[in-house]
């Protein structure tokens, strides 16, 4: 009987404690550390990001050369990515497509248009990167953890308006 008791304790405190963390949309994604969004920019432009994409909401140097497609970024976009979402679109383009592109725009056999910058991106660079993408983000909400509440059922038996009436009467 006592194990049970903690046991429910347990369950409790753990659904309170998601509860509680509920507020913090980056719950369980990965904390690089804190990237400067402003280098971050100019990276996006010497590394060439710019060529394939506009971020929307920022003023970014035309592309030295157009790329095969314009893939644009930024909430406006509708598309809301979490901090972790963009740094797995930047090191594994080809782990998820862009869902708002046919996949043979922005693909070829699978694999992202989208050229691997892991040789030669630098962990600071990426960070940095982030930090400027992100702040061009509305953070994502996860998807989870979405309660809703149940509509309060009505007595079955109409009561006199006595509020200490309000027994169920099943
Ligand atoms: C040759 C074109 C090209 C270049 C250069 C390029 N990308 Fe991309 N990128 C794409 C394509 C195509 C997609 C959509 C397919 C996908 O999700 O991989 C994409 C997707 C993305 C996404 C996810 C967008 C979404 O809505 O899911 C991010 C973030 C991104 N790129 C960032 C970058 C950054 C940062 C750089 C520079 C370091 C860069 N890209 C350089 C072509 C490019």
């Amino acid at each position: 009987m006592r194990s049970l008791f903690n046991s429910l304790v347990a369950l409790c405190t753990l659904i309170c404690l998601s509860a509680c963390d509920r507020d913090d949309p980056r719950q369980g994604d990965i904390y690089l550390p804190e990237g400067d969004a402003v280098k971050g920019e100019m990276y996006f432009a010497s590394l060439g990001c710019v060529n394939c994409h506009v971020v929307i909401g920022a003023e970014l140097p035309e592309p030295a050369e157009a790329g095969p497609v314009r893939v644009l970024l930024g909430s406006q976009t509708r598309r809301k990515l979490s901090y972790g979402a963009l740094v797995t679109s930047i090191v594994n383009p080809s782990h998820r497509l862009s869902a708002r592109y046919r996949k043979d725009e922005v693909s070829d056999g699978g694999e992202s248009l989208m050229p691997s910058y892991n040789d030669v991106l630098t962990v600071t660079q990426l960070t940095d990167l982030v930090a400027f993408l992100d702040a061009h983000y509305e953070t994502a909400v996860r998807p989870d953890y979405e309660y809703r509440a149940y509509p309060r059922r009505e007595p079955l038996r109409n009561q006199s308006d006595d509020d200490s009436a309000n027994a169920n009467p099943q």
